[in-house]
């Protein structure tokens, strides 16, 4: 094989392949924190960042529940960033409006029955769900350039609530 070849990936499978590299890179960092910092052999931290999340103090059935919404949410944003490389519009836009708009805040409430949260993460929530929805409404258009600035904004928000929280 000839390693010195490097194959350029073109258009919108470029910024497809590119999104979803950064997503992935986002959640395996936020997976690292969630299970600490990185321990040098003396068992010291040497991560440079302090871990201030707030902890949720869920019960287990609803934090349970809540991991299961999480993974079915990194698979629509996989699935949206899909059917746009296919450019099925359609697909997409159904994605981001059934798997992580208000439809799904309803079901994730249902599944953390019971559990009460922070004003603010009930804030950084309906964020999510409401930059999901207008994603829904901005794929329609077939305009990339309007279309790739809504989905960073709905990746964000995973982002921002992630910053600020962990189980
Ligand atoms: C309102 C807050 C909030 C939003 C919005 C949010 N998450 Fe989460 N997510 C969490 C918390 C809290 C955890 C647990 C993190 C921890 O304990 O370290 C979590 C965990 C996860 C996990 C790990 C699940 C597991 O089984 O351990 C994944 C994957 C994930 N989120 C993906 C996403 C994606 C993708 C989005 C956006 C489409 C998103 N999340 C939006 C709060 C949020």
């Amino acid at each position: 094989m000839n390693k010195g070849r490097v194959m350029r990936p073109r258009g919108i499978v470029s910024i497809g392949g590119g999104l979803a590299a950064l997503l992935v890179l986002t959640v395996v960092v936020e997976a690292q924190h969630e299970r600490g910092y990185p321990m040098s052999k003396e068992g010291v931290p040497t991560g440079s960042r302090q871990d201030e999340r707030v902890v949720l103090n869920l019960n287990e059935q609803a934090s349970a529940g809540m991991k299961l919404t999480m993974r079915e949410h990194l698979e629509a944003i996989s699935a949206i960033v899909a059917a746009l490389g296919r450019q099925d519009f359609e697909q997409a836009a159904r994605v981001a409006h059934d798997e992580l708009g208000f439809p799904k805040h309803h079901q994730a409430m249902r599944r953390e029955a019971g559990a009460s949260f922070p004003q603010k993460y009930h804030e950084l929530a309906m964020a999510h769900h409401q930059a999901a929805e207008d994603l829904a409404k901005v794929i329609p258009s077939k305009d990339l350039k309007s279309i790739l600035p809504q989905l960073e904004r709905t990746i964000g928000a995973c982002v921002s609530c992630h910053r600020v929280y962990k189980l």
